[in-house]
């Protein structure tokens, strides 16, 4: 007989205790520290398999990935993005992301390092010594027009820019929308989702015009969307294997809100970071002093901003915006001495996994050093996945590793930013792991 994996029974007691609700984090690392590599549970009629064993995911996300799918969750938010790559599957979303991939290329992605750090050198030179910041808000700015730069060649700050007001409307309740009772939320006369709703017809009459206006005059602007519209498929028959109109504004919206909020959270819980612990601080402005000597940054710099990197790679460790990442099995599926019957939700989390003390000692630590050459290597592949994995991995992980080493240098050259003392710092994980109640920080001109 199959042995069943080990977790919370379903006593009434556990229905109470085991519920992710009030605390996600505690709940998911208490459950992985409490019953090990394979946990069972069941929750909301689902079967759950929470999975912590680096070798398992992998065979999850890469090995046996066409066993399992991205599920329903996703499916409530095509109403805004469509087909694009995080809402497809199999074939439709194999094409796409053949089609998308040229985009992202690494030389592409170099034209965007300038973009970056311009953005970066206006919101710096915004703020005034001594003055009280909510750094989330600045970052989520920053990476939103970062992101409409680089994609539709439009500055979204600018308020002539009636794209920018219809994008924020939009991305101000995307998040709603993949709450479970959304549909409800729909038809209710709430103000904002009404404006939103508004906002959603209007960003997409101004996206088509814009297509149709590049479709026309056949310039290419540089940006992603002049790729995605110049995109070939091989394979295709018909239009000349061009993607439709359709596509490319899903494409685009996709990239949209997937490419700025993850960005911007890993920036804000770098900067938490970084105030909390000032000896790696004086270690990144010495080597942002030395490499850059006063200049901005630009994409050659990075090779020699290794430390900042470092920063980086360990503010996502412990902060992993992308916390938790889920699969349903479309058949049954053995995982080591188990088997998952068909319809099991896999749940895979990087902030669990990111600070086992198997892999990282003193894994609540704050310590980009640990990042040697030598440990990387050691490491198991998956005990680090910040960007997931497979055929599904973040397709914009360069794009996204690129702007955050740009913006950190960036800032840093000129502000030491300190967390206000008192103020809470609450991570709320819920599509991403945002902080709750913001991050106020005093930031103070360096000499
Ligand atoms: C620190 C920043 C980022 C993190 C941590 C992150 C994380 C992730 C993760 C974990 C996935 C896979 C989810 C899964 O397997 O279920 C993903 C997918 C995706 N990401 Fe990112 N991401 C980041 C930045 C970006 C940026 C900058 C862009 C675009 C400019 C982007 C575009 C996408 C897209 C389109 C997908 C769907 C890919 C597919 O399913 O083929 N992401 N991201």
């Amino acid at each position: 007989m199959t042995p069943v994996a080990p977790g919370p029974k379903p006593t009434l007691l556990n229905a109470f205790s085991y519920r992710p609700g009030r605390d996600p984090l505690a709940f998911f690392t208490d459950l992985a520290r409490t019953y090990g590599d394979i946990v069972a549970y069941r929750l909301g009629g689902e079967q759950l398999y929470f999975v912590n064993d680096p070798q398992q995911i992998k065979d999850i996300l890469i090995t046996n990935n066409r066993n399992f799918t991205k599920g329903r969750a996703l499916q409530r938010t095509k109403r805004l993005l469509g087909e694009g790559l995080l809402t497809s599957e199999g074939a439709t979303h194999l094409r796409q992301r053949r089609l998308v991939q040229p985009a992202f290329h690494r030389e592409r992605i170099a034209a965007y390092a300038d973009t970056m750090v311009e953005y970066a050198d206006r919101s710096r030179g915004r703020w005034r010594d001594g003055a009280t910041l909510d750094v989330a808000q600045e970052m989520n700015r920053l990476t939103l027009s970062i992101v409409g730069k680089t994609l539709f060649d439009v500055d979204v700050q600018s308020q002539a820019a009636e794209v920018g007001v219809a994008l924020t409307r939009v991305i101000e309740t995307f998040w709603m929308t993949m709450l479970p009772f959304s549909d409800l939320l729909e038809h209710l006369p709430v103000p904002k989702l009404r404006r939103a709703r508004a906002a959603r017809a209007q960003l997409d009459a101004i996206i088509y015009g814009m297509i149709a206006e590049r479709r026309q005059s056949g310039r290419d602007h540089g940006d992603l969307l002049s790729m995605l519209l110049s995109a070939q498929d091989e394979e295709a028959e018909g239009a000349g294997g061009l993607m439709s109109d359709e596509q490319v504004r899903d494409e685009a919206m996709t990239i949209f809100l997937a490419g700025h909020e993850t960005t911007a959270n890993a920036l804000t819980w770098t900067w938490y970071l970084l105030s909390t612990a000032p000896d790696v601080e004086v270690k990144l402005h010495a080597e942002v002093d030395r490499a850059l000597q006063g200049k901005l940054p630009g994409v050659t710099d990075i090779a020699a901003l290794p430390f900042v990197e470092r920063v980086v790679t360990e503010s996502m460790r412990l902060y992993p915006p992308a916390w938790i990442i889920g699969r349903r099995a479309i058949t049954a599926y053995p995982l080591g001495p188990y088997m998952a019957p068909a319809r099991s939700i896999m749940v895979m989390s990087p902030f669990v996994v990111q600070r086992d003390a198997r892999y990282y000692k003193e894994p609540e630590r704050f310590d980009p050093d640990r990042w040697t050459p030598e440990f990387r290597a050691a490491l198991p592949k998956f005990a680090y996945f910040p960007f997931g994995g497979g055929p599904r991995q973040c397709i914009g992980e360069s794009f996204a590793w690129m702007e955050l080493i740009l913006l950190v240098a960036t800032i840093a050259q000129q502000w030491q930013l300190r967390l206000v003392p008192g103020h809470p710092v609450v991570p709320q994980p819920l599509v991403t792991l945002r902080t709750k109640h913001g991050m106020r920080m005093t930031v103070t001109q360096r000499t």
